[in-house]
């Protein structure tokens, strides 16, 4: 009745922002993500006959509050699905900087979906696996899978669902950590303004639509500078329709390192930049360029690089 899983942080291409389903977390539109390798959790459930109550600690901080609510909420879904008779004790470590835009809780859900089933001896397909993780936390449809993955918006529990996708082997990702510290509103919470301007949110689906079409082909055409500058450009609309809500989540360091990277592909760098809800910025290049430009990251950032994540698996 004891599991422990991984599973790594993921990072939007084409992002998500916005729902239509709040309570079984259906998004708006589709969206692209890679998963990295350096950022991951690792969550043990264990179920107990004994305990009269979920306990959860995170980081060997034992946690009540709303982090603890939206865990235990999480874990009786999962019981009333398959049965599961018992309270669990559940241990996560994150090894990734906690809400700070780093999309943290895509690798914290996908973890415990699969730690909560196969503690139980419940072994589900990916797919299956992948609309059990987005009941957690959207993002965490995509962290089921290494590398690309893309999730389909689909229009129940089970149409939701993400699966790998065929792209770049080289791909690299330099995580440039302007503030590591935890952000002022979360995704969850600022992303459900959107939804509430119609005009805005269809202008949203309509152009994120849009961009899916041209990111697809371009992946088909091998045209890394194409797939770049879409994510970019989707990355910065959203940041568009976040201050359009009146929510600011970058700072002049974002800035600093976004005009460093045009500055970069003015000289033939592919680099390309992506930010999240948090003012770190996530720059998108190949393996080969990167001895090329991290330097000049480095003098404005703590800098990670990270490659091809794995996609979430049981250790224990
Ligand atoms: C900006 O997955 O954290 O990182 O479904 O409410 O848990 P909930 O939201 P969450 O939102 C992630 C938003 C994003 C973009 C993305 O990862 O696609």
């Amino acid at each position: 009745m004891k599991a422990t899983a991984k599973a790594h942080v993921n990072i939007a291409l084409i992002k998500y922002w916005g729902k239509k389903d709040i309570e079984l977390n259906l998004p708006l539109t589709s969206s692209l993500s890679f998963t990295l390798d350096k950022f991951y959790t690792k969550t043990t459930v264990h179920y107990k006959k004994e305990l009269i109550e979920d306990q959860l600690y995170i980081d060997q901080r034992y946690i009540t509050g709303p982090e603890y609510e939206r865990v235990t909420k999480y874990l009786s879904k999962i019981r009333q699905m398959y049965n599961i008779p018992y309270y669990a004790m559940i241990e996560s470590e994150n090894y990734v900087p906690k809400k700070a835009g780093v999309a943290s809780s895509s690798s914290a859900f996908a973890a415990l979906a699969l730690a909560a089933t196969r503690a139980y001896g419940i072994d589900l397909s990916e797919k299956e696996l992948s609309s059990l993780a987005r009941l957690g936390s959207g993002s965490a449809a995509r962290s089921i899978y290494g590398g690309f993955a893309f999730w389909n918006e689909g229009y129940d529990h089970l149409s939701s669902y993400a699966e790998p996708f065929n792209g770049f082997e080289d791909m690299a990702v330099l995580v440039c950590m302007v503030d590591d510290r935890e952000k002022k509103i979360s995704s969850r919470d600022a992303m459900l303004e959107l939804t509430k301007n119609e005009e805005n949110k269809n202008d949203w689906i309509e152009n994120t639509n849009d961009f899916i079409e041209q990111i697809k082909e371009a992946f088909i055409n091998d045209d890394f500078d194409t797939v770049g500058g879409i994510a970019e450009s989707h990355a910065m609309l959203m940041h568009y329709y976040m201050q359009e809500d009146g929510i600011d989540y970058l700072t002049d360091q974002s800035f600093k390192i976004i005009d460093l990277t045009e500055k970069l592909r003015g000289q033939g760098f592919p680099v390309y930049a992506t930010m999240d809800a948090g003012p770190n910025v996530k720059i998108l290049t190949k393996k080969e360029y990167i001895k090329d430009v991290i330097g000049s990251y480095e003098k404005l950032a703590k800098v990670t690089v990270c490659y091809k994540g794995e996609g979430a698996k049981i250790i224990w």
